[in-house]
């Protein structure tokens, strides 16, 4: 195996600067490892777009909630820099809890607007954690282009706001969700699922379909949200954290398909949390 890994800021300024001399532009692409085809997806849009790419795996504390999975999240950095090495990506950036929030830490980046319902409900803290490490990142490695995954869709919203609003001068791009062939969202955490709540997982994708298909046919998100929710109970989730029908630009909530919309669900099946979405058109947009 040969990819470079680096573990401090230094070094990874450094190696951005080398290329920066040689006139190269970077793109970065942060993860939290336990990587699958879905990350491997948006190291190649960043390789199509930049000539160096880094990619970034660090289990973010911050955004874990203290009841959440940060102890048993997987982390597998050997497996991961081999997927990285094949995929062609240049430099694997991955720094310890202590390098990304040394002794006296302090400073927090919350957004509003976006980071509010949703996951932000149901995850207080989440966002403002995922927003001040990718911050962090960006100033570490000051990329052309940053990639993320169109699956995290409110925390790409919420990317691109605080992107915006701080004149953080790199392209943000949003990969579409990779998905296995009975419609799940590849995810890190599938790993969590028994075999049986596997067998039970895609339902969450065609609940999202179903939701679509009738506001196609005119229907309302109201009427139509919860017989989707009822649905994945009946299906075998244990709840259903939100199904929620939302303009796909501003996350503001949408009734109808009048405009582009964006239909997002979390639902607990077991112990394991899953979110996924998809966008729908109104005919002829
Ligand atoms: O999507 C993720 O894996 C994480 O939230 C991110 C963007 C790497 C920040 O820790």
């Amino acid at each position: 195996m040969s990819i470079d890994i680096v573990r401090s800021v230094a070094e990874l300024r450094a190696r951005v600067r080398y290329w920066r001399d040689q006139g190269l532009t970077v793109a970065l692409v942060p993860t939290m490892g336990a990587l699958h085809q879905g990350h491997l997806s948006l190291v190649s849009a960043a390789l199509e777009r930049a000539d160096r790419v880094v990619t970034s795996v660090f289990v973010n504390p911050s955004q874990f909630g203290p009841n959440e999975d940060f102890s048993r999240y997987p982390r597998q950095e050997e497996r991961d820099a081999e997927l990285l090495d094949g995929a062609g990506c240049h430099l694997l950036f991955a720094p310890t809890v202590a390098e990304m929030y040394p002794d006296g830490f302090a400073t927090t980046i919350a957004v509003g607007g976006v980071s509010e319902g949703l996951c932000g409900t149901v995850r207080p803290g989440h966002f403002a954690g995922v927003a001040t490490v990718v911050t962090k990142l960006l100033l570490q490695a000051l990329p052309d282009l940053a990639v993320f995954g169109e699956k995290d869709y409110q925390q790409l919203a919420v990317i691109r706001r605080f992107a915006r609003d701080l004149d953080i001068p790199a392209v943000i791009l949003g990969v579409p969700t990779l998905r296995e062939a009975d419609g799940l969202a590849m995810s890190s955490r599938n790993a969590y699922m028994t075999a049986e709540e596997r067998a039970i997982a895609p339902w969450l994708h065609r609940a999202l379909q179903g939701v679509a298909d009738g506001l196609r046919a005119g229907a309302l998100a109201a009427d139509l949200c919860p017989k989707a929710a009822d649905g994945l109970l009946k299906a075998g989730f244990a709840s259903v954290d939100y199904m929620e029908v939302r303009d796909a630009a501003s996350l503001a909530p949408a009734d109808r398909l009048d405009r582009p919309v964006r239909i997002l669900v979390a639902a607990r099946l077991g112990k394991t949390r899953l979110i996924d979405n998809i966008g729908a058109v109104p005919e002829g947009a």
